[in-house]
């Protein structure tokens, strides 16, 4: 199965991928955690995309592209994207390497939320370097404040790119380029499953899934 979770910055992409995932066997293939791997590693593309990240722009289409259906091609028991496709062409580009694979986009859920509910959300992100968990300091508080749950000792950080004039930016982004994805996928027939992203994580999540087991069934 292949899925598609489309929403602006910090609408929980990555929270609600991390459980559908488990529940569905599937890869977490999110963009935006592969090029902070990319950074961490110190290659080419993360050199190149860190500019864009540390603004809050969008990396280049042809950059992304490769990166992910590379990844997607990988994925053989099936994937949920996470902040791809971004753009327009993204979203075209995938199509044609979905269709040359002879694979097909299952499902698309797109996470609806207001922007002043994601500014707070963001700046009380904190995750942890090494496993990926993301925590929040009111609604997703870890056992022991500021340290990660799974990885004993390993102190929690604030993503760079969650500084309020970042976010400013990025939701910009999102508005401008962004949010044309979801037209698109409406105007070339795919089904989109709109989610109300200003809930409980736990009620987000029941949605979802409930959504997606009928896919499966
Ligand atoms: P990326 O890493 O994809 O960031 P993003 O889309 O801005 O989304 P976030 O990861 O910030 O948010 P999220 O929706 O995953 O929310 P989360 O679950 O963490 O991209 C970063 C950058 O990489 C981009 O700016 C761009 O430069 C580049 N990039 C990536 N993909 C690209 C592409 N395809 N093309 C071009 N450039 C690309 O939740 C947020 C917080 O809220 C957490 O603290 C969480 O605990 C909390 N939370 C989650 N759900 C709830 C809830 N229901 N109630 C209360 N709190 C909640
Ligand atoms: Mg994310």
């Amino acid at each position: 199965m292949i899925v598609v979770l489309l929403g602006p910055p910090g609408a929980g992409k990555g929270t609600q991928c991390k459980r559908i995932i488990e529940k569905y066997k599937l890869a977490h293939l999110s963009s935006g955690d592969i090029l902070r791997a990319e950074r961490t590693a110190g290659s080419d593309l993360g050199k190149e995309a860190q500019g864009y990240m540390d603004a809050g722009d969008l990396v280049p289409d042809e950059l992304i592209i490769k990166m992910m259906v590379a990844a997607i091609n990988k994925a053989d028991g099936g994937c949920v994207l996470d902040g791809f496709p971004r753009t327009v062409v993204q979203g075209s580009e995938l199509d044609k390497a979905l269709t040359a694979e002879k694979k097909k986009i299952d499902a698309i859920v797109s996470l609806e939320i207001a922007d002043e509910v994601i500014e707070k959300r963001l700046t009380g992100r904190r995750s942890c370097p090494v496993c990926g968990a993301v925590y929040h300091l009111q609604s997703l508080k870890p056992k022991v404040e500021g340290f990660c749950d799974k990885c004993p000792d390993q102190e929690l950080v604030q993503r760079a790119d969650d500084k309020p004039e970042v976010v400013k930016n990025r939701l910009e982004t999102y508005h401008a380029q962004t949010a044309a994805v979801i037209g698109y996928y409406a105007s070339t027939g795919h089904e989109i499953f709109t989610v109300s992203a200003d809930a409980e994580i736990n009620d987000i999540t029941a949605d979802i899934l409930s959504q997606l087991d009928k896919v499966t069934a």
